[in-house]
């Protein structure tokens, strides 16, 4: 047993005290988007409905803005869009799990939810924590309730792992398919390529490693972390984050991606088979570490972390002065339609919305629209033509513009570094604009794409400039926060 000692406790309360003052009056704390409550948010973990309650988990570090000992954070929610802070739900209070409670997921079978995450351990000593010195131990987790553990074990301790893998082994998801338990783990081999591995179970308590559900080739970068696997009436969809894929001219610009293979499972052979190429699920700055779950009514939905590790010198969050960093996207549903995956905003935000107006109109050089609250609004951009070039100037230096097929997302100084994205389309038909105080995210022609950013305006414009020649109509509403 490894305790977290009084003094670790006392040590956080006071610091968490501390951050919570800076915080208070913070006006880049997002209006409805989930936030760490003090210091560091990262992964969604055990995303789960249970008995008609929404739970979101996630990685946190409660005492520092910059990360460091993760627990999980927990978050319910009747509605999805109201969300309570709950008492942490996991701490790294164990000795296979001493080093941080890193990500997992949630299961639900008969009147339990079943938690597995990855338990990490660094052993002190002359280690690089990739070749030797560090354990990622699979642990097990039973809830009646999802705020108690009523049982807790590791199912596949670190030395259990298959050989050729580096000591990376992470993030357990965990499916069903006929009756059949399976679970996909992220990880490193020792080659430096990303596999996913494939564990069974019959009783989710024992399980049996299967093989590599699927490998990259090199370029496909050298480690996979988080995950996930759903079925759909169309396509079997597999979601990973791979660390180390090489920028194409507008593709895998951020410095570690997160996307997706269309395919199918051969389950004699227990392989995933991809036909399609690994595509981002979102071409914005912030955004890494995604996690689904299908809710009671059978929608599969997605959470990711607005934010990314190792954002480098390039960009960055001026929060973390304020004593907090990093927020998750707004839930998305997930859907493939005619062999494409649609990512949608979650229907219930719409609950927020107020004050509507509507406008169409087409613009010859340019049309300033007037709009007073920009810290927190949407706005659905119908395009009907361009002409010649469009763009639009929004919160306090953000544009979108489209040209000659290319759909950008840029911000000047308000984007602390953010630069510019571009996505290249077939054709541009809708641009919808969700915006909170901190972050905005762009969905195009419905969903076929997604840009996430956060944002840090200091003064809102009170107009929306529209530049270019294009004919074009909008809807607007204000968020209630
Ligand atoms: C992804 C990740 C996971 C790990 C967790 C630790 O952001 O690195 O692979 O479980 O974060 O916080």
């Amino acid at each position: 047993m490894s305790e977290l000692t009084n003094q670790y406790w006392e040590n956080l309360a006071h610091v968490q005290a501390e951050l919570k003052e800076k915080i208070k009056n913070d006006p880049w704390r997002l209006a409805f988007h989930q936030m760490p409550e003090t210091g560091w948010l990262n992964d969604p973990n055990g995303a789960v409905q249970y008995k008609g309650v929404y739970h979101l988990y996630h990685q946190y570090v409660p005492d520092n803005p910059d990360g460091g000992l993760v627990h999980w954070a927990h978050k319910t929610s009747a509605d999805m869009v109201h969300f309570k802070e709950e008492d942490l739900f996991l701490s790294p209070d164990k000795a296979y799990n001493k080093d941080g409670v890193y990500s997992g997921s949630a299961f639900v079978k008969d009147d339990e939810i079943h938690f597995f995450y990855t338990g990490n351990v660094k052993h002190p000593g002359e280690h690089d924590y990739t070749f030797s010195g560090r354990e990622q131990n699979t642990v097990h987790i039973v809830s009646k309730d999802g705020f108690t553990v009523d049982f807790e074990e590791v199912v596949i301790p670190h030395e259990d792992y298959p050989e050729g893998f580096t000591d990376h082994i992470r993030d357990p998801k965990v499916f069903e398919k006929n009756g059949t338990y399976y679970m996909v783990l992220g990880s490193r081999a020792l080659n430096h390529r990303g596999k996913i591995l494939l564990y069974v179970s019959s009783d989710l308590y024992d399980w049996t490693y299967k093989g590599v559900f699927i490998e990259g080739e090199k370029e496909m970068g050298y480690m996979w972390e988080c995950p996930d696997f759903f079925e759909t009436d169309e396509k079997d969809v597999l979601i990973f984050s791979p660390q180390g894929l090489k920028a194409t001219l507008h593709e895998f610009e951020n410095t570690h991606n997160s996307g997706y293979y269309l395919g199918s499972v051969d389950w004699d052979q227990n392989k995933f088979i991809s036909d399609s190429d690994f595509k981002e699920l979102d071409r914005g700055f912030d955004f890494y570490a995604p996690q689904t779950f299908e809710d009671e009514s059978g929608r599969r939905i997605l959470w990711g972390w607005m934010g990314l590790g190792d954002i480098g010198p390039e960009y960055s969050n001026p929060t973390v002065a304020r004593g907090w960093q990093h927020a998750m996207t707004l839930p998305r549903q997930l859907t493939v339609e005619n062999g494409q995956l649609k990512q949608r905003p979650l229907k219930e935000y719409q609950m927020l919305r107020t004050n509507k107006g509507e406008k169409a109109f087409t613009i010859q050089e340019s049309v300033e629209l007037d709009a007073k609250n920009q810290k927190t609004f949407e706005m659905i951009i119908s395009i009907e033509e361009v002409k010649d070039k469009l763009s639009i100037h929004l919160k306090e230096d953000t544009v979108l513009s489209y040209d000659n097929h290319l759909f950008s997302l840029s911000h000047g100084p308000s984007g602390f570094g953010r630069s510019e994205r571009t996505v290249e389309l077939d054709d541009l038909t809708q641009i919808h604009v969700i915006a909170d105080t901190s972050s905005i995210e762009i969905f195009l022609n419905d969903g076929d794409y997604v840009l996430s950013s956060r944002v840090y305006p200091k003064h809102e414009r009170d107009t929306i400039l529209f530049e270019g020649e294009s004919t074009l109509s909008l809807v607007k509403w204000d968020l209630k926060s």
